[in-house]
Order: C-alpha cells, then structure tokens, then sequence
C-alpha cells in the first residue's frame, strides 16, 4: 500500500480577503481534494485558517509546498504536523474533503475526533479546542 501522509497547519488570513474569495478557496479545495482523494477539514474564522490534509504521500507534500505554501490568499503558516500516518484520522470519516463551515459543522468534527482515539485525533482535538466559527449575523 502506498504511504498515507497527513499534513496540519494553522495560517492567518491575508487581511483583503473577501467573502467571495473565501468561497473561491473552499471550492477550489474541496473540488481539488475530492478529486484525487485527499481527505481531511478546513476551517475559516474570519482571521486564521485550519486545515488538515491526508492522503497519497507524494501528492499531499507536493500541494502544500507547491501550491498552498506560496498561496498570497494567507500568510505565517504554522505548521503542527508533518508526517507519514500510520492510522488515516480522516479516512474513516466521510468520503468527501469537509469544509467547516458552521459551529455545528465544528462541533461534528470535534465529536468525531474524540471517538477516534489515536495520537493524531488527541492532538487535532486538543488544537481545534478554542476555535470558534464566527457566522455572519446578517445572513
Ligand atoms: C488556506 C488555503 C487552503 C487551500 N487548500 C487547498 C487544498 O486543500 N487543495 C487544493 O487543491 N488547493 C488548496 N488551496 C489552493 C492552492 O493554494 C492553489 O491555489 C491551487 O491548488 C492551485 O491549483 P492549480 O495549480 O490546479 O490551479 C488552498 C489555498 C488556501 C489559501
């Protein structure tokens, strides 16, 4: 079998963003991922970005040093993990690339992790503990 590879990091949103170049980036992840199989979450709130990202090894490293880590759209990428997955977190989850979009989105994805129990799920867990989606209230 070929090497699963999960990559997480946190970035903060370039400050010009707009609503609609939000959108543009959750379709062009999730379009993108569902696509060549890459599993995993990411989570705008209105400053940082959150994203997880699991799959084919050779293609998950390429798209974050390729594509994602000179993407402008954000900026001071941190990154909290890097490595080949011997468990898959995501995998199990959903077939589809889950984009966060709602509190209840994040309090699924927050349930699902804790019932999963391995070293990355704790983490992930532990790191997405203070987020906070904050929804437009003039929607
Ligand atoms: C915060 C953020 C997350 C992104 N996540 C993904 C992703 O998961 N998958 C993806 O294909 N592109 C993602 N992108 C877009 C890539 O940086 C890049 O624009 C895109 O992959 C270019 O694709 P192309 O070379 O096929 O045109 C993301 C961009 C940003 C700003």
């Amino acid at each position: 079998m070929k090497p699963i590879h999960t990559i997480c990091y946190i970035s903060n949103a370039a400050p010009d963003l707009s609503d609609s170049d939000i959108e543009a980036i959750f379709n062009q992840a999730s379009t993108q991922n569902n696509e060549y199989n890459v599993s995993g979450i990411l989570l705008y709130n209105l400053e940082h970005f959150f994203q997880v990202l699991e799959g084919d090894e050779e293609y998950i490293i390429d798209l974050y040093e390729n594509k994602i880590k000179k993407d402008t759209r954000h900026l001071d990428i941190y990154e909290v993990y890097n490595k080949t997955t011997e468990k898959p977190v995501f995998m199990g989850y959903d077939s589809k690339f889950n984009i966060i979009k709602t509190e209840e989105d994040l309090q699924k994805i927050r349930k699902y992790l804790s019932s999963v129990r391995t070293t990355t799920s704790d983490k992930l867990t532990r790191l997405l503990r203070p987020f906070v989606i904050f929804q437009k209230l003039d929607k």
